[in-house]
């Protein structure tokens, strides 16, 4: 049985569909911890609700200790167990250290059709640029920032209407297919790319 952690620093909406995900019959995973870095999120009341154990390792307690945050999270991480980690929504870097620990082991959700739109603003940036399509992708986490094998993506049409705001609640209805689709793909070993359109 595979032990899935999930890395959250928000609201936690795709932490949600990846632990419904894990737990339909016969799933071949169990969500085991879900954490964040930022405390009182309402991503943890939700991983309350849903009774998975959750934990908080708030990065501002180590400053600008990079290794020491990263260590407190790994500690957390193999106290529960985990095999696989599910990055939704988690908002810090991790290093390149960190990464090699848990290589091939990383699945990140990013808010555009990567390679396009590494890094932050995502949405403004395709509006700015009149992209006609947008979306999102599931990759394995490398050293490199959202950079990594692609495993799946989903498009949209932009819409001449669409808001930086328009387009990221579109884009998060496509990670809520999306992330749990690949996570179940990834756990039963295929790892071509899946376009969902
Ligand atoms: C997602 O849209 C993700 O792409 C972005 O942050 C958002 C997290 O939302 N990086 P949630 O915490 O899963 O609701």
């Amino acid at each position: 049985m595979t032990r899935v952690a999930i890395l959250i620093s928000g609201s936690g909406s795709n932490m949600v569909r990846l632990v419904e995900a894990l737990r339909v019959p016969d799933s071949p995973a169990v969500p085991a911890l879900v954490l964040s870095n930022v405390p009182g999120v309402a991503g943890l009341v939700k991983a309350a609700a849903l009774g998975v154990p959750a934990t908080t390792v708030d990065h501002r307690r180590f400053a600008k200790d990079r290794a020491a945050f990263e260590a407190a999270v790994d500690r957390a991480l193999r106290e529960s167990h985990a095999d696989l980690l599910c990055l939704a929504g988690f908002m810090r870097i991790l290093t390149a250290g960190f990464v090699e620990r848990w290589a091939g082991r990383i699945l990140n959700i990013h808010p555009s059709l990567l390679p396009k739109y590494r890094g932050l603003d995502t949405h403004a940036r395709v509006l700015a640029a009149g992209d006609p399509e947008h979306g999102c992708t599931v990759h394995l986490v490398t050293p490199e920032l959202d950079d990594g094998p692609i495993l799946g993506q989903a498009k949209l049409t932009v819409r001449v209407e669409d808001t930086p705001e328009t387009l990221a609640a579109r884009v998060q209805a496509l990670e809520h297919r999306l992330y749990p689709t690949v996570l179940a793909r990834y756990l039963a070993g295929e790892k071509a790319p899946l376009l969902l359109c």
